[in-house]
Parts: C-alpha cells; structure tokens; sequence
C-alpha cells in the first residue's frame, strides 16, 4: 500500500491541514542530550549507545491529525527522538503512550481509520462501525481499551512511552538481539484531575516550556529483551511483563527547540544507525512511505 493511500485516508478522517502532519499535528520540540549507560554498549554497537553525551532533538505530540484539539482531549501522545551521534546517520527512535498498537498491516490501518471517520452528519463517532472493525479485528482490542481508558497526562515529562515496534541490535560480540523500547520518566507518571476544567488548550506545551526554561524534563531508555516465541513483526501483541529489560540510557532535555524547527523536522522509523536493524513488521516499511508523503505534502504547505 502506498503512502499517498495511507495518507490520504488519515486526511478522509481528521481533515487536510496546511502545513501540519497528518498525523501527531500538535506538538513541542526540546532538545538536549542522551548519555548511553554502560550495559547499553554490551547489547549494541551504534554510536549512540557507546556512553558519551550525544545530542538529541525530541518532539511530543498528541495523537490526533486535527490540529484543533486540546492537549487534554482523550488522545494517545507521542515521542520523536532523534539521536545524532558523531559518525552515524541521523537515528529516530518513536513512541507511542500505549504499549500496543491497533494494527498489524497497513490494509488493516486504513480499514481502522475509515471506521473511525466521524459521521458527517453529527460530527461524531459511529459507534456501530467501530464496533464492527473491533469485533472482526480482535487484536486491536488490546490498545482500543488502553486508549479509552488512559488518563490525561500533567505533563509530557511524566509521561510512560512505548516504541511498541521490535528492533534488532547487534552487540560487539555479534550477537543479534529483538528488542522493543521504552521511556520512563524520571518524574514519574502523573496525570490531570478530569473533573478539572480551565486549563488552557495547549496546556502540555506550555507546561514543558515552563519546566524546561526553570530547569531540565529526563526519561530513562529501557530495551526490553524478546523471549522465545515473543511476536517480533506484530506491534499488536505485547510480550510478557516479566522479560528481561535493560535501561540503555538516561534523556535529559533542557531547552525548547526554535520555532521554525517542529515544521522542519521528520522523524522516520527505518531512520537506524549501524548496529540496528528494522524488524520485518509491515507497518514499519509502511509508516516510512506515510511519513514521506506527509512530510512533502506540509512542507509545500499543503
Ligand atoms: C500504518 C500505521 C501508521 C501510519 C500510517 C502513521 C502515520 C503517521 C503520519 C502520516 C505522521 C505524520 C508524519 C510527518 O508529517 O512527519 C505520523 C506521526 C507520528 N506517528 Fe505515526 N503512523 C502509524 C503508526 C504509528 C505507530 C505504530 C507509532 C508508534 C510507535 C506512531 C507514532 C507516531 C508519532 C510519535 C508521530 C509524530 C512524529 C513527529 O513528532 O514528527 N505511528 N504518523
């Protein structure tokens, strides 16, 4: 399936607006640095994950492609962290808030955004359609009711990530592992009092900008180790909680990026350095040609 077609079904869906992603259109960019542990060295040979401070560029995001809503709508968010060690190519690494994705082809994602297309006619949901893309997609159940279900963050530095993707890394030994990432928080996870109103639209931003200009936003990076018979290629099937993880390195954030460089940037998930491999789950490939025809369309300010 082309990009243009996974594109412009999201356009079908959440509307075409100039000069913002089709997807994650609001969003926030900080940058500061990503400093590998010393276990990370061990599991894979990428510059990045050889212990000296690497620059990085982050941009969080909620979910939606309408660049109208609220960052306290209900909304899956998202990190986009490029991680550019000396020697290396650009490295993107991408998360989601849910541990799950909905989808495990690219037919499946445009059957899933159609179903979710508001009724033109009330402008909501059609229950009736998403219910039948659920019960003949049982495997999107899983991050259908995260989402439902997660809370409204306080603040995208408090925040749980997923990259929900497998990937493989090759240590200096050449031993090649699957593995999935996960950002943790240092601040831990928090979350807004529903019942509370009054809180500007763009709340999350300001917030961020606010910590970062008092002071710093950290995650810590974990890889998580594939088991035997975990699903490698299926970003719908979560493996098992109790599999080996690793924390590979610590984000500190400290400043907001300029104005001019959210519209600028792309973040793409076969962006990987030597020592990294994409998995073979069909949606990485996917998102890969979307995120071009996204990117070209609002960069000619489409
Ligand atoms: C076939 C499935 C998917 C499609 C078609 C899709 C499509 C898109 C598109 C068109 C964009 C805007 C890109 C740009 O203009 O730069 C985007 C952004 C994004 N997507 Fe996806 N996506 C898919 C799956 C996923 C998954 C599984 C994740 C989680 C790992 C994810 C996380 C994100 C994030 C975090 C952004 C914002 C990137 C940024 O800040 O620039 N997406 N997606």
């Amino acid at each position: 399936m082309s990009g243009e077609e996974l594109v412009d079904a999201i356009e079908a869906a959440s509307g075409r607006h100039a000069g913002k992603r089709r997807a994650h259109a609001t969003g926030i960019v900080a940058t500061g640095t990503f400093t590998a542990t010393p276990a990370a060295a061990g599991l894979c040979t990428a510059g990045a994950m050889q212990g000296g401070a690497v620059p990085a560029t982050v941009r969080f995001s909620n979910g939606s492609g309408n660049p109208a809503t609220r960052d306290d709508d209900q909304d899956g968010r998202g990190i986009a962290m490029k991680l550019r060690a000396e020697g290396d190519p650009a490295w993107d690494l991408i998360g989601l808030s849910l541990p799950q994705f909905f989808v495990r082809t690219p037919e499946d994602f445009v059957a899933f955004v159609a179903a979710r297309t508001p009724d033109p006619a009330t402008g909501e949901l059609d229950m009736a359609k998403v219910g039948a893309f659920l019960e003949a997609h049982p495997e999107a159940l899983g991050a259908a009711g995260a989402a439902i279900t997660a809370p409204i963050p306080a603040s995208y530095a408090e925040v749980r990530f997923h990259g929900i993707h497998s990937f493989h890394w090759t240590g200096p030994d050449g031993t090649r592992r699957a593995v999935r990432y996960e950002w943790a928080p240092d601040a831990g996870e928090a979350a807004v009092d529903p019942a509370a109103t009054g809180r500007p639209p763009d709340h999350l931003r300001q917030e961020l900008a606010e910590l970062l200009a008092a002071g710093s936003a950290s995650f810590a990076l974990w890889v998580v180790l594939a088991g035997e018979g975990d699903a490698i290629d299926d970003p719908t099937e979560r493996w098992p909680d109790e599999r080996e993880r690793v924390e590979v390195g610590q984000l500190e954030l400290t400043s907001i990026g300029a104005p001019d460089a959210e519209a600028s940037l792309i973040f793409d998930p076969v962006n990987v350095p030597p020592g990294v491999e994409c998995s073979d789950d069909p949606l990485l490939a996917a998102r890969s040609r979307a995120y071009g025809v996204s990117y070209a369309r609002r960069t000619a300010g489409d």
